[in-house]
């Protein structure tokens, strides 16, 4: 009997599609026994056909032509691993308008622009899976859309940016300065020549969106992710949270509460207990709340072309299983319209280091500002140098909006000659 083969069009073969044919080669036979068919990569489009690749594949089958591939009758499979909005969009919607299943990494892209592409893979009864978008090498799209898909979910906390984690664990563990730890991180390959959507917040934003958007079943866009990046976080920070029994991570969060969705990144302070904390280096965790479950964490590799290339074959390999019998995959869950709630209206914990006039009365005038916020103080103390002390504030929680009205109160004082810093505080009892 002949074996049945799947073939696999590859848009990009930089890291992640690289690893991806190597993957698919050295595990060959293993994969044609599990999903009983021979998984094949016919083509690849690259940009540059000249670079040295050094991959188990003929010349021939390179191209820089990327619509080629996606028009290719041949094609059962498009692989994209270029990333961007564009021209991956219109691709990926070329080649479910022609009939191929579609696995992709792009994390970006899916949390813009999603909709139009979930919306032709329905229409087209057709695989769009991207395991490889949010974690990497974690299994963790798959476990919250379909094996916890009996469940509901209340709160999702993550670390998904191994650059900015990176980053954090050196300014905790070795007292280097943002500066130092983002150099070490470009050194070792964990941060790109340009930082910007690491440091700054984005490429949280964009898997926090798809997080979100899977575990309350409503389209969460990235432009919906409040965002704040760790730019701002200094050595008084860290050094604070030590202090309290608290480590610095950038997390992105997604809530629901009352029906609505919180969803935001920003650096807080855990309690140095909470699983989240031990999440050091460039490694990834996403920790779910479950009204039944409890609590669960994924944890692992958030990064790297190995790493992340097993959940790009995991899904190549799904999506061929399904073109052998016939199947789909759980498409689109995002059936409802739920309100994103504005950070204004969120609540939380917050930590203020404040420099402050040493004068009697500073601290009652202070407490004043808090107190007619509606912004209770959970705890407090004072470092006093020469005319001027440091007070530094763990609040009870409150609303997001009345924190800041007080911020800016405390800004407009007299008593008051800094705001040093302010941080949320996560990952406590709510
Ligand atoms: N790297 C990771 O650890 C990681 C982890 C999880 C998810 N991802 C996601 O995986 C995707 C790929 O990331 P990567 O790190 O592998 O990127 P990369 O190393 O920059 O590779 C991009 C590849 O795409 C090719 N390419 C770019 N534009 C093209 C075009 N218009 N037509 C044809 N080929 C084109 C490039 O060709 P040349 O080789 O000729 O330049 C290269 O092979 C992204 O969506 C990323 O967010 C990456």
């Amino acid at each position: 009997m002949s074996e049945r083969v799947i073939r696999i069009g590859m848009v990009g073969c930089g890291t992640v599609g690289a690893a991806t044919i190597r993957l698919l080669h050295d595990h060959a036979g293993d994969l044609a026994r599990r999903a009983g068919c021979r998984l094949e990569v016919a083509r690849v489009a690259v940009r540059d056909l000249d670079r040295e690749r050094g991959l188990p594949l003929d010349a021939a089958a390179f191209t820089t032509d990327a619509a080629s591939i996606v028009d290719d009758p041949r094609i059962d499979i498009v692989c994209e691993l270029i990333g961007g909005v564009e021209p991956a969009k219109s691709l990926l919607l070329r080649a479910l308008d022609s009939g191929k299943s579609v696995v992709t990494a792009n994390k970006e892209l899916l949390a813009s622009e999603g909709e139009a592409l979930f919306d032709a893979a329905d229409a087209a009864g057709l695989d769009l899976l991207f395991e490889a978008s949010v974690g990497a090498g974690i299994p963790l799209i798959r476990p919250l859309k379909e094996s916890l898909a009996g469940e509901r979910i209340g709160r999702l906390l993550g670390i998904v940016n191994g650059t900015t984690n990176f980053i954090l664990t050196r300014m905790s563990e070795q007292a280097s300065s943002f500066a130092d730890a983002l150099d070490e991180a470009q050194r070792l390959g964990y941060a790109e020549a340009d930082p910007t959507a690491d440091i700054e917040g984005s490429d949280a934003a964009a898997k926090c969106a798809i997080l979100a958007s899977i575990a309350f079943d409503a389209r969460v866009v990235a432009d919906d992710v409040y965002r704040e990046g760790i730019t701002g976080i200094t050595d008084v920070d860290i050094a604070d949270a030590r202090r309290m029994g608290y480590v610095v991570k950038l997390l992105a969060i997604a809530e629901l509460d009352d029906g609505e969705i919180s969803a935001r990144v920003h650096p807080a302070m855990i309690p140095q207990d909470h699983p989240l904390a031990a999440v050091r280096d460039a490694f990834n965790a996403v920790f779910v709340e479950g009204e039944h479950v409890g609590q669960l964490m994924f944890y692992g590799p958030g990064a790297g072309g190995d790493a992340t290339a097993t959940a790009v074959v995991g899904d190549l390999m799904t999506a061929a299983r399904n073109r052998m019998t016939g199947g789909r995959s759980m498409g689109c869950t995002c059936a409802l319209e739920r309100r994103i709630r504005p950070m204004d209206d969120t609540r939380g914990q917050y930590y203020l280091n404040l420099h402050v006039a040493d004068r009697p009365g500073v601290l009652a005038e202070i407490a004043g500002d808090f107190g007619h916020n509606g912004v209770s103080i959970e705890r407090v103390w004072q470092e006093g140098a020469g005319d001027e002390a440091t007070l530094v504030f763990i609040t009870h929680r409150a609303q997001e909006g009345a924190l800041q009205k007080t911020l800016q109160e405390l800004r407009e004082s007299p008593a008051v000659r800094s705001v040093t810093s302010v941080l949320r505080v996560e990952g406590e009892e709510p």
